[in-house]
Order: C-alpha cells, then structure tokens, then sequence
C-alpha cells in the first residue's frame, strides 16, 4: 500500500528478484497509479523503468483497487508516507501516522484471510502496537502479525541500494506465530539478500533503528558542515580535512562531504521524530542533543545565502542569479526539503530574480514545495511566478546572471563550458558552489569570482570584515 518513492521501487525489485511471487502495489491515487502503469514512471530513479518493464504485467502489478488487492494478498506491506505533524500535539516534530492508521483499517476492514502486515513506512518507535490494536478489531475472524521492516534505500541509488542491500532489517514478536511470520518475510528476501544480511530483532528495535540510522546519517552531515564553517574562518579546507579524517577507519570515509545542507523527505522529519519521542520520553537532554543536528542544517543553509549577498556588494535586489540544481540531490526528481527552496525564497525576500535550471524537477514542482516548505505560493506572493524563470539549460540559465548558485550536485555541471558561462554573465562573475561541483582553481583562471563551501576565499577580494 503507497506507490511512492519506497514502494514503487522497492516492490519492482521483489518482484524482478521473486517472479513466482505476484506482486500488487496499490494507491488512493489514480494518477499515480496510472504514471506506474506507463513508461512515464510517475518518480525518476535510475534504472529503475528496466526493472519495473521486466516484471509489469508478469508478476507486478499497479491498481487502485486497494480492497481487492488486499483481500488476495498473504502479506500487506505498508509504505505510505509519514509527514511531520503541521498542527496540534507535536506539530513541527512528531511523525503523523494517520496514513498508517488508515491502511491498517482497511486491512481490518476487509481482510478474511490470515496476514502478514509489514511496516514498511519509517514510524515512532511502537507504532506497530497501534497498528495491532487497529488489527485486533476484525481478530474474531482472521489473525494478523506485525512485522517492522524499515527501508534503508536512499534516493539516487535505489536501485542498487534494494538490489544489493548493506542489510534487511526485520522486527517482530518474540512469540512462535511472531517467529514464524520474521521467517516468511526472511524467506522472500533470501531469493537473492545473503543470508547474513538478514537481520532479525524484536519490533521496537526496528522501528527505532531506523530512525537512529537517519540521525547517525543526518549528524554526520551536520558535523562537517559545522567544520566547514571553521574551515572559512581559518583558510583550512574542508576537503582536506575530510580526507584526513576518513582515512581512520574508526570514522570511515564515506559521508563527509560539506553542503549547502541536508534535505530530501527523511533526515529532518526522522531527526524531528526522534527528538520528540526523547521529549516525550522524559529525556530533554538526549532530544536537545539531536535538535542541534537541525539548527546546524538551518544554519547551514541561511549561512550559505547571507554569503552570496554579503559578496555580492551587499545587494541582490534586481540582479539575476542563476540557481543550477532544485532536487535535493543529484539523480532525483524529489525536491522534498531542498535547500534550493530556503536560498530561493531567501533571494526572491532580497529582490533578486532567480533563474532556475535541474534536469528532472518541472516548474509546477518547485511551486509546490514552495508553498509546502516554506507557505509561499502565489496568494501571499503575487510576484512569485515572473520572480522565478525555468530553464531549459545551464547556459540559459547563467545568461545576463550576476551569479551561478550550484545546490545540487548533477554530473553534468562539473563539464559545462563555464568559458562560454562566464562570456555571457555580467561582471564581475560570481559562482557560489553549495556542492563542492566546480575546479575552482579553473573557474578562477576564467574571470569567475569563487565561493565554496569549507573552502578558501579569493585571493583577489577585498574581504570586508565578518
Ligand atoms: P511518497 O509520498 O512518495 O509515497 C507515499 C504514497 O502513499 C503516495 O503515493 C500516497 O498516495 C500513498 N498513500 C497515502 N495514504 C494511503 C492509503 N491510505 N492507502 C494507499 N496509499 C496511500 O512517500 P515515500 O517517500 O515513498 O515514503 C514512504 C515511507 O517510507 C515514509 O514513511 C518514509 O519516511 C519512508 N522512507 C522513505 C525513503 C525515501 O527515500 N523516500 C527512504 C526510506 C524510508
């Protein structure tokens, strides 16, 4: 149930890996179904069209008919998305679990058969004791399990991610029905995840493993973007630094690339949910320590904009600034709690106009993360649509720009001809790259003047006083 980023790809995979297992992945929305039903996959991911081909009408199917599906199913895997709450108890912080609550009615509702219900969708930690206790009003009839079977893929590299897992994660009941459902779960993963990458827990540890992965990810992120800063004020470079600390293989080197920030559907709404069940728990200490994970983000990314102003004379209003990359990072579509949002809406309140170019987000989109980040849309800002210009490329986008801001880190901007860039910008140039994209000892040889995160400033610029 939920034929989204997780489960559109990750039912592709089961059923490209199980061909005799029928798969059916089910939605309240028939667009979304319908995009699933042709070659115009309704998310971009790559490689993921070729798998969904080789198994769509075989094995795998896209239907909205949500109580059929469910009637004939042996197990029922929940992946509906689990927004951060927007008002009353615990809005801003906590996860709502409504979507959950819902498909768990509905399994009660028309289930008649025995089910293995799989929590797939990230939770608070117990959501599956709700999700039982949702169950147990049709248990007269029909006996269910809850599983917890958290989703480690990450966006970009799903593919690879869910063919070749670094683990599978299953929790249940430690009782022998519990056992023997971990065990079905464990027998549908095992066709082509080694054994010893199957791991099994009870089921509060899953759900709150996943939950602590995304912040151990989130914190790892905030930490060399704190450093980056430091790195500013001292003329190290954070690309050394990071190279110096991952040859420790206590650290590891993976993960400590310096950023405009983190973004994307996960980090900040997973780290949100973890500090208000610590609040919740009575634990202020612990959530205040994972709250610093966010204000270094927030920090990180109101850093990053009062930099292009500041260098820019003070003032952006009315100069053109090009915005290469929206997707919150590269190989995606997803614009979820992008960065580009908050340094968009940061320019447009500086007057600036913005001219946006990313392979694979459409204008419509940015609009509407826009009004569901930040409240911006074009009743409270009616300058909002001739502010922002969408382009069909790098280079018409960087034309008559007074800056190029880089903030997400697509392949194809580390080839541009920034020559022909730079002849067609006003002067002086100015390139601030959120992605650590650019040569920009290169760039510098041009005319560009530029910026990095974690890096150096020009020799050339007459730094005025932090
Ligand atoms: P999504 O927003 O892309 O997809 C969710 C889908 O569920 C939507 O198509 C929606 O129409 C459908 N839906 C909502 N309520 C429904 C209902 N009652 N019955 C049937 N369908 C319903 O969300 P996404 O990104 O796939 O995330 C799903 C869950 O997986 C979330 O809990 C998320 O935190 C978690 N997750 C997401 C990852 C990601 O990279 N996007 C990675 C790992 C976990």
């Amino acid at each position: 149930m939920g034929a989204g980023y997780v489960g559109g790809p990750t039912m592709a995979v089961i059923a490209q890996r199980c061909p005799h297992i029928r798969v059916c992945v089910v939605d309240i929305s028939q667009a979304q179904i319908d995009a699933w039903n042709t070659d115009d996959l309704p998310i971009y991911e790559p490689g993921l069209l070729e798998v969904v081909k080789e198994s769509r009408g075989r094995n795998l199917f896209f239907s909205t008919d949500i109580d059929a599906e469910i009637k004939r199913a042996d197990m029922v895997f929940i992946s509906v998305n689990t927004p951060t709450k927007t008002t009353g108890i615990g809005a801003g912080k906590a996860a709502n679990i409504k979507n959950c609550e819902l498909c768990a009615r509905k399994i009660a509702e028309v289930a008649d058969t025995p089910k293995v219900v799989v929590e797939k969708s990230t939770v608070p930690v117990r959501t599956a004791e709700a999700v039982r206790r949702v169950l147990a009003t049709n248990e007269g009839k029909v006996k269910f399990q809850v599983l917890s079977n958290p989703e480690f893929l990450a966006e970009g590299t799903a593919m690879p991610d869910l063919q070749d897992p670094s683990r599978v994660l299953i929790g249940g009941m430690q009782t022998p029905e519990g056992l023997a459902a971990i065990q079905e779960l464990v027998d549908v993963y095992a066709n082509w995840v080694p054994k010893d990458r199957i791991l099994a827990t009870n089921t509060w540890s899953s759900e709150l493993s996943k939950l602590v992965a995304n912040a151990f990810l989130a914190q790892r992120v905030s930490s060399i973007n704190s450093i980056s800063a430091l790195c500013e004020a001292t003329d190290a470079d954070i690309s050394e630094v990071s190279r110096a600390l991952g040859y420790d293989p206590r650290i590891g080197n993976k993960f400590l690339n310096s950023s405009v920030g983190f973004g994307g559907s996960c980090f900040q709404k997973d780290v949100l949910n973890l500090v208000y069940i610590c609040e919740s728990t009575g634990l202020p200490e612990v959530a205040e320590y994972w709250h610093q994970v966010i204000a270094m983000n927030d920090y990180q990314k109101s850093r990053f904009t009062q930099l292009m102003v500041r260098r820019m004379f003070n003032t952006v209003t009315g100069k053109r600034i090009a915005v290469l990359g929206f997707a919150f990072k590269k190989d995606t579509g997803d614009t979820r709690e992008t960065p580009a949002v908050f340094v968009c809406k940061a320019l447009l309140e500086e007057q600036a106009k913005v001219q946006v170019y990313d392979p694979q987000v459409k204008r419509s989109q940015m609009f509407v993360e826009f009004d569901y980040t930040c409240g911006v849309n074009k009743d409270n800002t009616p300058r909002l649509e001739e502010s922002i210009t969408t382009c069909e490329d790098a280079y018409s986008a960087a034309e008559g720009s007074h800056a190029l801001a880089i903030l997400t880190e697509w392949d194809e901007f580390k080839t541009l001809d920034y020559q022909r860039i730079y002849d067609s910008m006003a002067k002086p140039a100015f390139v601030f790259d959120g992605r650590g994209v650019v040569d920009i000892e290169a760039l510098r040889k041009i005319g560009f003047e530029v910026y990095c995160i974690g890096k150096s400033k020009p020799k050339y610029s007459l730094d005025s006083p932090k």
